[in-house]
């Protein structure tokens, strides 16, 4: 932060920040951007945002985002939900009242992978408007428990599954009896000690079926479940689902792990077919990993299992220790069903940082 002179004040801050994918799928809203149900996730190590936020204060240019930029091209529908976004966040950070923004964002998802990477440049966005409140404060230190709840809250209110972005490691978003100190306002993380070390550094091999756009927004398909024949189960499935995944992860118990987690994806795309209207995202490619991994499993004996976010897309999801045998199997069965051969691969990561 530079003075240069009274009133007017000038600075930059720098965020990477990740995606996450969810196991426990969060799929229907609340007003107010608050989960129908509780989710977990973990977080994703190479699939990240990095951000870096100018700002003027008293500049004499009208508050608000001034320009952003992805990967040094102009972004003009990003850069509207963004405006409408920081203008939103006045009333938590008052700052920006009479604050001009520059963005400039980069993103290492492969351009059109049909990745969603709006969870990881809310929660970017949210960490860098925090650590310029925290500035102006004229505190150096952001990294306390507070500062990454109020960041949680705020990058939740831009996209849902964004407020599990803040942590490392494996995360829980919405109130649920089964973790007392969940809440639908912030996602918060689970102790390490919680995680059993064999999925502890899970990785995710994000195999691309398809790259085009979806025909249906993650947000006209949460607006489906309002009024959902399955809303009531579906709610208490997920409660459920996330009581016994986190005795799966606490204990080390794999096949319960995949039977939930695959569970979880399966039902995620019921209800998209089931919805009125039905929509269904998945991909005659999709339909035949999932044949190929549950093949995998049942005959090497080997828990790898898949899980999809609201996309055709698999994430194949493995531990550490059995890396050296699935790899060739990914390269050898996998990869030909993918649109050139195209995979991203990543892992659970530590959360953001800054940069
Ligand atoms: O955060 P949104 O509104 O893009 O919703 C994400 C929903 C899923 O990715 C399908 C599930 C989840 O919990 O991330």
């Amino acid at each position: 932060m530079e003075i240069t002179k009274k009133n007017n004040l000038h600075g930059e801050v720098a965020w990477e920040s990740p995606a996450n994918i969810a196991l426990v799928k969060y799929w229907g809203k609340l007003p107010g951007q608050l989960p129908m149900n509780p989710s977990l996730s973990f977080t994703l190590r190479e699939s990240v945002v990095r951000i870096k936020m100018k700002y003027f204060l008293g500049a004499g240019s009208p508050a608000g985002l001034r320009s952003f930029n992805l990967n040094g091209k102009v972004n003009p529908s990003f850069q509207g939900r963004i405006s409408k976004y920081i203008q939103a966040m006045q009333a938590h950070y008052p700052f920006l009242h009479n604050a001009t923004l520059d963005i400039e964002s980069q993103s290492t998802f492969p351009h059109s992978a049909g990745i969603a990477s709006s969870a990881a440049a809310f929660s970017a966005l949210a960490l860098a408007l925090g650590s310029i409140e925290v500035e102006l404060a004229g505190s150096h230190n952001p990294d306390g428990e507070a500062f990454l709840r109020k960041a949680s809250f705020a990058a939740r209110l831009g996209s849902g599954s964004a407020a599990r972005s803040l942590f490392g490691g494996f995360t829980v978003w919405g109130k649920s009896t089964l973790f007392p100190k969940a809440s639908d306002d912030f996602a918060v993380k689970i102790p390490e000690n919680e995680i059993h070390p064999v999925f502890r550094n899970l990785h995710d091999s994000i195999l691309i079926v398809d790259d085009s756009e979806k025909a249906v927004s993650s947000s006209a398909g949460h607006a489906l479940m309002d009024r959902h024949n399955f809303r009531e189960s579906r709610i208490s499935q997920a409660e459920k689902n996330l009581g016994h995944l986190m005795f799966a992860l606490k204990n080390g118990d794999e096949q319960n792990f995949a039977a939930i987690v695959e569970n979880e994806a399966l039902t995620l795309h019921g209800l998209m077919m089931s919805s009125r209207p039905g929509y269904i995202l998945m991909k005659p490619g999709t339909i035949a990993l999932i044949d190929k991994i549950r093949d995998f499993r049942n005959k090497q004996n080997i828990y790898i299992c898949f899980t999809l976010d609201a996309g055709p897309n698999i994430h194949l999801i493995y531990s550490d220790k059995d890396a050296e045998k699935v790899r060739p199997f990914i390269q050898q069965e996998l990869l030909p069903l993918c649109v050139n051969g195209r995979w991203m691969d990543d892992g659970v990561g530590a959360g953001p940082q800054r940069l």
